[in-house]
Formats: C-alpha cells, structure tokens, sequence
C-alpha cells in the first residue's frame, strides 16, 4: 500500500497537545497600551475613529491606566496634546508640560506600571510637523539637526518626570545619540531608549491624527518616515539606532510590515517591539462592529502573527481587551 504516514495530524487533532507544541504564544506580558492625554479635569473625551479610546485629562488617565494594570498590562505609552502648540514646539519639553505631569501622576498611583513615553514635536508644534522649520530653496523642511536638541530635552523631561523608557517616533537621523548623550549626562543611564527604527509614511496612521489633533498642515511625513516601498532600508535604520544606543527597537506599523519584523529580528538581538497603529485597530473595530468579523478571534490571529513574525512587544489599543482574553 503506498500511503504516507500523516503523524503531524493526530497532533492536531488535541487541544492539549495543540497547546504543548505552539511555537508562538502571546501573553498579556507582551503588551503595551497607548494612551491620550489632555489638559483639563475630569474629562474623558471619545476618539471617534477609535472607538473605546478617549482623550483623558490627567486624573482620568490615572484610573485608566489602573484599569490597564489590573487587567494584567504591564505597560503604557503616553502621548500628550498639549494646551497650545507653538513653531518650536515648546510644551514637549516643558518641565510641567502636559505628558511630563501625566508620568509623575500615573507614576505616583501605579508605581509598577512601566511608564513609555511617547517623544515627538509634532503633537506640539502649531504646523504639525515633527521638529521646527527651515527653508531649503524656497521648501520648507524639518530642520532635523535643530530638531534632536528639542527632542532630546523632551526626552530628558519625561525622565526627570519618572519615565521608564523614552521612545522617540519622529525619525530624525542621530536623534538615538543626541537622547542617549543628554540623559546620561544628567544621570539618567538607566532609562532605555524604545526607537522607533523603522517608522513607514503610512495611511494606517489617520486615526491617530484625530486622536492626538497632529495632522502636519502642509505637506506629508514622507520626508522622514520611510517608504513602504523600501524593505531593506530598515535594516539599515536598525543598525544605526542600535549602534546610537538604542535599547529596544520597534517597526511601526505591525501588520502590513511582518516581513520587516522578521528581518529585524533576524538581524538584532535587542528586544524588537510592534506598533499595531490606530489604522489597524479602527479596520478590526469597524468590521466587528458591522458582525462582518469575530472580533476576539481576528484580534487574537493578528496579534500572534505579530509575534511569530519576531515581536517582543506589541503596542497595540486592543491591549487591555486583549489580556482580559488571554485571561491575566
Ligand atoms: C508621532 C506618532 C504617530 C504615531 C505614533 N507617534 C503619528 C505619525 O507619525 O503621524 C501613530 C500611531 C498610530 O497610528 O497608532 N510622530
């Protein structure tokens, strides 16, 4: 008789045994939780095109990130709209800014929650483009070198406020070194760095504009961010923050870009993190809410892909959700 021997099936046919050889397994410990933070008191406003996400003032996002810790999360990352924006920036890295003041406050409520912040000007600045301006034969540009002293007094901000670790997402080049030299000149050599290695233009962001009011009001990002077209550019963003310093590196976003998480990872031996953005939360949301998709089921499928393609760390909105079903 000339039939193969099918062994791999009786595996599957068991729950349990199923269980036992799973190469991926996704665990609350996996996740980080992005959340928003506004001036204001008591406030808790909805993100439309995120729905279950909210603009918290200070003493709502402290119960909020409760909340997240008691369901098993073990991180947050903060991103701050601040109470007026500026050409330079300025409330990113004022002492008693918006994000500076929220760190202090979840800090002193849920000491052992890790506190990220998120470090960026372009929630800050009044043309909402990451660093400030300059002309370059008639264009007007992000100045990228007048950009990483602005961006590494943010970061040293967030650290005198009791961050945990500081991510910088504008893709400016150097700003790894210019962060790592600041902190540790101030003592702060035991604050990691979380770079956003290799960040891509990408439509999947549109929501989170809404959510942190940081549409660039000419032009794009394309001029710093990458271009989805380019796969192997990553790697090369991934040895530069690594050799800067860089302590963990992400990919931003996660779902359209698992092959460059799998390069990344086949690449560094830093612990690699996966930015499931606003645009990909909103698309599970939206067809959820239509019944047109199980939600617990499709999040749970995306999120581990996002790990068996070499994730450490997911930052995804789902976060919260996500340890309620994996049953913290
Ligand atoms: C700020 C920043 C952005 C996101 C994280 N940090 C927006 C952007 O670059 O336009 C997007 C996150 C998301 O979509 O969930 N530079």
């Amino acid at each position: 008789m000339g039939f193969p021997t099918r062994r791999m099936r009786r595996l599957r046919g068991s729950a349990p045994l199923r269980e036992m050889v799973a190469e991926t397994r996704l665990a609350p410990s996996d996740l980080v939780l992005p959340l928003f933070v506004r001036p204001g008191e008591g406030e808790a406003r909805p993100i439309e095109s995120m729905p279950g996400n909210f603009q918290y003032s200070i003493d709502r996002l402290v119960g909020a990130a409760k909340e997240a810790a008691d369901a098993g999360v073990p991180a947050v990352l903060l991103f701050g709209i601040p109470s007026s924006k500026d050409s330079q920036g300025s409330e990113a890295y004022a002492e008693r800014g918006i994000v500076q003041e929220a760190v202090r406050a979840v800090k002193s409520e849920c000491p052992s929650l890790v506190v990220v912040t998120d470090v960026c000007l372009c929630e800050y600045t009044d043309h909402g483009h990451c660093g400030p301006l300059k002309e370059i034969r008639g264009r007007r540009v992000v100045d990228n070198d007048a950009a990483l002293e602005l961006l590494a007094r943010a970061a040293l901000t967030h650290a005198e406020a009791g961050a945990d670790v500081v991510a910088p997402s504008d893709m400016m080049d150097g700003r790894v070194g210019a962060i790592r030299i600041v902190l540790d000149e101030a003592g702060h050599t035991d604050v990691p760095i979380m770079s956003y290695a290799a960040k891509y233009a990408s439509a999947f962001y549109g929501p989170f504009r809404d959510a942190a009011e940081s549409p660039p009001k000419f032009g794009d990002r394309r001029g710093y961010q990458m271009d989805y077209r380019a796969g192997r550019q990553a790697a090369l963003e991934a040895d530069a923050d690594a050799a800067e310093g860089a302590d963990m590196l992400m990919v931003k976003p996660a779902l359209a870009y698992l092959d460059v998480i799998a390069d990344v990872r086949r690449r560094s031996a830093l612990p690699l993190a996966a930015y499931h953005v606003s645009g990909e939360y909103a698309m599970l949301k939206a067809a959820a809410a239509n019944g047109w998709l199980d939600e617990r089921g499709a999040v749970i499928e995306v999120t581990t892909a996002i790990k068996r393609a070499g994730a450490d760390l997911i930052i995804t909105y789902y976060a919260e959700q996500l340890a309620e079903w994996l049953g913290a």
